[in-house]
């Protein structure tokens, strides 16, 4: 088995833009080692994946999920519950769906990792790429969708004064978050109920502000315009998703195809970019990146990233 890993030099491959001093260090701390797949080993996962695309039962994304996501993220509260020592509450709050498979997409092939956690690494490599462009000056961080708001402690390393907003739908996150502020994780931590598909008119966000969303905007499928409309009114200085993007991907390539037919066969996100980029020649917002990651998890290349600002 040959060990690789992921550098510097191949971030800026995968990303286009070569990675500052800063991010290049957290590229060697994170040491996200893999290793290639034989073709028994590929052949095994694309069958995986053929199989669970044929799957009459498989749960698609929409409003009949709303009790799930309480239950799921009701399960982390409940396990934060159970300690008082710090790093056991931070990892009660971990959710439990990253490598189920001991395989992940990098650069559209599969390949299977050697370090721990390699996929929620390499996500949070993407998110401090981002975070440490756009983060720094801002005075309110709000993250939509954010389950139990793990990606926002993340941004307290980026902006250490501005308030952590933590949104979702499901009552189960803000409790979560509500705890971790009592217990003193952070000072200026605050949860709000919010539905992307009826979003609260009444909960204005500050002036100097950053939305972000990761892998939550996926589970509305096309029904992205009532949130969009809310973004526009309220206008943060930038909004960052990552988020699957099938426009992004290349349909030729058998990986991506299966991808955007998962994403079809969960209801995921559709048209969002396609929306976004007419609201551009509109002149209503600006888009600053729209790219894919090339990196994801068995059935999905789910990180792709879209950086925007209303005008
Ligand atoms: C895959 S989880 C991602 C959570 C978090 N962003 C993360 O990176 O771990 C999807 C999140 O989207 C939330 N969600 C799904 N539909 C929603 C809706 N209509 N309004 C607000 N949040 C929603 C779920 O409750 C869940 O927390």
């Amino acid at each position: 088995m040959i060990e690789k890993k992921i550098t510097s030099l191949d971030f800026e491959r995968l990303m286009s833009e070569k990675p500052n001093d800063f991010i290049a260090q957290k590229i060697a701390g994170y040491d996200l080692r893999y290793a290639e797949i034989s073709e028994e080993e590929r052949d095994s996962f694309l069958k995986k994946i053929i199989s669970t695309l044929l799957d009459q039962s498989l749960p698609f994304s929409g409003k009949h999920r709303h009790e799930q996501w309480e239950k799921g993220w009701g399960e982390n509260f409940d396990e934060l519950l159970k300690s008082r020592d710090k790093d056991k509450m931070m990892a009660a709050i971990m959710p439990r769906y990253f490598g189920k498979y001991r395989v992940v997409r990098l650069d559209q092939k599969f390949v299977k990792p050697i370090t721990e956690n390699f996929e929620p690494k390499i996500l949070g490599l993407i998110l401090d790429w981002l975070f440490d462009q756009y983060l720094r000056d801002v005075e309110a961080v709000y993250e939509f969708g954010c389950g139990p708001a793990y990606n926002l402690f993340r941004a307290r390393e980026y902006n250490p004064s501005a308030d952590l907003w933590g949104l979702d739908w499901a009552e189960s996150s803000q409790k979560i978050i509500d705890k971790l502020a009592e217990e003193g994780f952070d000072r200026k931590l605050f949860s709000h109920k919010f539905d992307y598909f009826n979003p609260d008119k009444d909960f204005k966000l500050k002036k100097n502000s950053v939305v972000f969303t990761v892998a939550s905007l996926e589970q509305i499928g096309d029904r992205y315009g009532a949130f969009v409309d809310y973004l526009l009114e309220n206008k943060p200085d930038v909004c960052i998703n990552v988020e699957p993007i099938g426009e992004l991907l290349d349909e030729d390539n058998l990986l991506d195809y299966l991808s955007v037919e998962y994403f079809k066969k969960r209801k995921y996100l559709s048209g969002y970019l396609d929306y976004l980029r007419q609201l551009e020649k509109q002149g209503r917002i600006k888009i600053l990146r729209a790219q894919r990651s090339y990196t994801g998890s068995l059935f999905v290349e789910g990180h792709s990233i879209i950086v925007w600002a209303p005008i």
